[in-house]
């Protein structure tokens, strides 16, 4: 393989594990909306986040196209870092709110460390086609990590005045 392909082939996985990575953020959010009863305001984020992310799919999959890569070989993908991460997430648990805002802090910084990554490759490669993309995805990751960071305190005096209050307080 010369090295023209060698870095496209390189950028092609990182851009699947990228949809894998997606797959996984959703699988971690979409239970965690489902169960949400005393938290307001993580419900309306993880909403916006889960189509946010439905969005970056999206964006993923069409770029693939552009580089002329079928998506029916994107369900393959695995990640197993991301994996063990995902096992943080959605722990029936009284904390649970709390082991979960853990959890999405470090997915969310896992996903900007994966586009920052990805952006080096594309511009390595020469693939200026595909920065818009994936800043855009990487700046979504940013404002949901950085809203997860502010919101930390919240959640856990929330968390801590329901439970002495008697109230239900893990989701
Ligand atoms: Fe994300």
């Amino acid at each position: 393989m010369d090295e023209t392909s060698q870095a496209r082939e390189i950028f092609m996985v990182g851009l699947r594990n990228a949809h894998a990575m997606e797959n996984q953020a959703l699988s971690i959010m979409r239970p965690q909306l489902e169960r949400i009863e005393n938290y307001p305001d993580v419900a309306r984020r993880l909403q916006q986040h889960i189509e946010e992310t439905e969005g970056q799919q999206v964006r993923l999959e069409n770029l693939l196209q552009s580089f002329g890569e079928s998506s029916s070989t994107l369900k393959d993908a695995a990640l197993s870092v991301v994996g063990s991460l995902a096992a943080l997430g959605h722990t029936v648990a009284d904390d649970e709110i709390i082991k979960n805002s853990l959890a999405n802090f470090a997915f969310e910084n896992f996903e900007i460390a994966a586009y920052k990554s990805l952006l080096v490759m594309c511009q390595l490669g020469g693939f200026g086609q595909a920065e818009a993309v994936l800043r855009q995805n990487l700046d979504e990751e940013v404002a949901m990590a950085s809203w997860l960071d502010g919101n930390l305190s919240a959640v856990t005096e929330r968390f801590v005045s329901l439970r002495e209050a008697g109230a239900s307080a893990n989701v």
